[in-house]
């Protein structure tokens, strides 16, 4: 059974872009961006070569500027890049890579960053095109492999990312993205996240990450954002956060997420601070072996705490989850932490089906309001302690499905990670 089958078979009937407030992706067909190809080879660049980013950076600059129709094409080929790239202010363009760049300077910053683009589209037409950030040789002490910062109607597809010395994609801000049919490889350690997101009205769809740090993360402040069939594959799993002073979320939804060994199915982590996470579902889970499940965590320990006295939580709506933790008592499969400061509320879980691999589980509440777990309260009111409930096996529990792919443990930290 292929991947998408596997979650289509557990999707509910919805609206195809429910958390969307418009259109996403390029406003005008790829067709039009083709009246003038920039060639890095016509820009100093050669197959092969040492240093790419020049070449790159010297297309874009004379070649598509800022005038629509241009594609800026690497060919197919493999090249090095010791330079990195801002590419500013285009509209109406693409960025065809169907060339494999490898990292080979440990510069901070971003190999390739887009900003402040407009109807502008960033793929490989061969599936081949990406970066290897051979992030093994300086880890978390190199550059991130792509940021689209500031941007409007623009797609990143079909792209492959692997081992970035720190994060692999950042969209920063902006709005109507799309990015979809993303293979992310990472190591497995701290600092490698996949997909992080912000901004308003993006939508990321078929992606697969492998590292293990944050899977596919919304972060503030953001709204209107869909995240759907994504597979956490020996990952740090997806999160909303790291939330602090002023957070500003809302009209967020994930969808079909399948994660098999991660730190968490779903993480919302805060430590203090202030504004307001809202209007928020996840329908659709699967997980299995994660260390935590279900985790509201607004104590984070790995946070430095904020000045407010928490991030107000509230319409947040959980349905159709099955999944097991590795060990239920040590780490709860569902646990709500939520802020004394500014207690959870409409907290709603629906067919949540958590347990445990150990076949034993507890629940922890702390502040929280709302349905579907034995710790919770109804309604809404003051904070209160920690409670601890242990649980039995929940009734509509089914021992999630694993996938033919699976990894068993993630990437080495110290060697090369192969490109798929
Ligand atoms: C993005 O596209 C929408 C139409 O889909 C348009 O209304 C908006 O003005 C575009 N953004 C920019 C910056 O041109
Ligand atoms: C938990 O999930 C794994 C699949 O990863 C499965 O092999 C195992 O049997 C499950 N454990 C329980 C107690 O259901
Ligand atoms: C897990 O990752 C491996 C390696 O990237 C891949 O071959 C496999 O298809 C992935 N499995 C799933 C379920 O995504």
């Amino acid at each position: 059974m292929s991947i998408k089958s596997l979650l289509a078979s557990l999707l509910l009937i919805s609206a195809a872009s429910a958390q969307l407030s418009g259109s996403v992706g390029p406003t005008t067909p790829l067709s039009s961006k083709q009246s003038l190809i920039c060639n890095v080879l016509n820009y100093g660049g050669q197959v092969g070569s040492s240093d790419i980013g020049p070449a790159i950076q010297k297309a874009f600059d004379e070649c598509v500027t800022t005038k629509a129709g241009a594609t800026l094409y690497v060919p197919a080929g493999n090249y090095n890049m010791q330079t990195w790239v801002t590419l500013k202010d285009g509209r109406g363009w693409a960025f065809r890579l169907d060339g494999f760049i490898t990292r080979t300077s440990t510069s901070g910053g971003n190999m390739i960053a887009i900003q402040s683009a407009n109807d502008f589209e960033f793929y490989s037409a061969n599936s081949a095109g990406g970066i290897q950030g051979a992030g093994y040789q300086c880890r978390n002490a190199g550059p991130r492999l792509i940021r689209i910062v500031q941007s409007t109607n623009f797609s990143v597809h079909d792209l492959i990312l692997v081992d970035s010395p720190e994060f692999h994609l950042v969209i920063e801000a902006g709005s109507s993205g799309e990015v979809y049919n993303m293979a992310i490889r990472g190591a497995n350690i701290g600092g490698s996240d996949g997909v992080d997101v912000w901004g308003t009205n993006h939508w990321i769809h078929d992606v697969e990450v492998t590292n293990r740090d944050e899977c596919v993360t919304v972060k503030s402040p953001a709204s209107n954002i869909l995240v759907e069939r994504i597979w956490c594959n020996q990952s740090g799993g997806s999160a909303i956060g790291s939330l602090s002073d002023g957070t500003a979320i809302q009209n967020i939804q994930y969808r079909n997420v399948y994660t098999n060994g991660g730190n968490q199915a779903f993480m919302i982590k805060s430590n203090h601070g202030s504004g307001y996470v809202r209007s928020v579902t996840f329908e659709n889970f699967i997980s299995h072996d994660t260390a935590y499940g279900l985790n509201i965590d607004q104590y984070w320990s790995s946070q430095t705490p904020g000045s407010g006295a928490g991030v107000a939580l509230s319409d947040i709506t959980f349905s159709n989850w099955d999944g097991n933790v590795s060990d239920g008592v040590a780490r709860p499969p569902i646990q709500l932490i939520c802020a004394d400061g500014a207690p959870c509320t409409g907290i709603n879980l629906n067919n949540v089906n958590m347990w445990s691999k150990t076949d034993k589980a507890v629940v922890k509440c702390e502040s929280a309001y709302g349905s579907g777990v034995s710790c919770i309260k109804s309604g809404s009111g003051g904070a209160y302690a920690k409670v601890t409930q242990t649980i039995s096996r929940p009734g509509g529990y089914s021992t999630p499905t694993t996938m033919a792919g699976d990894l068993a443990s993630g990437f080495a930290t110290n060697a090369a990670i192969p490109t798929p």
